[in-house]
């Protein structure tokens, strides 16, 4: 075998393992939060944005407070987090079969005015009554020095509103779906949160307290 052949193998091996060891490190979104980007999304057209959500609203509600428990409340959403969660469905750094298949039908533009439009809407209030939910509030208040747990207000915002860019508001968010996406950060299956921030968090906490929690944001307003 000549030495330029075996040279080219080696290569090839190499590189293999290069490209192996760099699809393990896909990051999780290829959303970047440049001045472009943030101003871009500002400058949408939320008119524009209500009469593309007509499509959306059979799942999400008319006005974005979704009438089913397993769909998501989009209302009063940040802008910046429902761009990047389309962004992510588009370009596969967050799975799920129907709305994979419906971002990839939607521009930049369209993205970027649906989420202006959701984010004019008010939060969703919860109409069931409050229960006392101890456990989860010291979680969101306090977290759990034990277990390097933050508390959730320290990002998600005192009152679950949400804060800048990609940390989304949860106050309103249908129970039954917030605990289904902590359950996928906890088991690996979503995984387009930047640093792992949610992956990390819902690793250490348990199935009950999950369910608590989404209780506890569902009853917020
Ligand atoms: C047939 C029902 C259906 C339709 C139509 C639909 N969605 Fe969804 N949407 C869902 C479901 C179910 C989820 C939760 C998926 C998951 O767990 O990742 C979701 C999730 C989302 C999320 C992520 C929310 C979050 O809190 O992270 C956004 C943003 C979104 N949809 C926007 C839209 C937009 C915009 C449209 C219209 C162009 C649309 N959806 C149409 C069912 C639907
Ligand atoms: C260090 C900051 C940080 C802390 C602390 C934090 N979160 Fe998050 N959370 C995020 C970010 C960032 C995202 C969005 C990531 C992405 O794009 O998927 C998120 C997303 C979520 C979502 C998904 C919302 C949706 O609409 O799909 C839920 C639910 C959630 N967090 C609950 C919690 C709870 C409960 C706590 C406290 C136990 C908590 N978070 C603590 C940063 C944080």
């Amino acid at each position: 075998m000549g030495l330029l052949i075996m040279n080219k193998m080696i290569q090839a091996v190499v590189l293999g393992l290069f490209t192996a060891s760099f699809a393990h490190a896909e990051p999780s979104s290829q959303v970047a939060w440049t001045p472009d980007k943030l101003n871009f999304i500002k400058q949408a057209n939320s008119n524009n944005g209500k009469e593309l959500a007509a499509q959306c609203a059979g799942c999400h509600g008319d006005n974005g407070v979704s009438p089913s428990p397993d769909f998501p409340s989009l209302a009063g959403q940040l802008a910046t987090y429902t761009y990047k969660q389309l962004q992510d469905y588009k370009n596969g750094q967050r799975i799920h079969t129907l709305m994979t298949s419906i971002a990839t039908g939607l521009s930049d533009q369209d993205m970027a005015d649906m989420a202006a439009w959701y984010n004019s809407l008010p939060l969703p209030k919860n109409k069931a009554g409050k229960k006392d939910l101890e456990v989860a509030e010291r979680l969101v208040s306090e977290g759990d020095g034990k277990r390097t747990l933050p508390p959730c207000y320290t990002c998600h915002g005192s009152d679950g509103e949400g804060e800048r860019m990609d940390i989304p508001a949860l106050a309103g968010q249908q129970a039954e779906y917030f605990a289904a996406t902590l359950m996928a950060y906890k088991k690996g299956e979503r995984h387009n949160d930047i640093y792992s921030r949610m992956r990390v968090i819902s690793q250490q906490l348990s199935d009950a307290e999950i369910q608590e929690l989404a209780q506890y944001y569902q009853q917020l307003r």
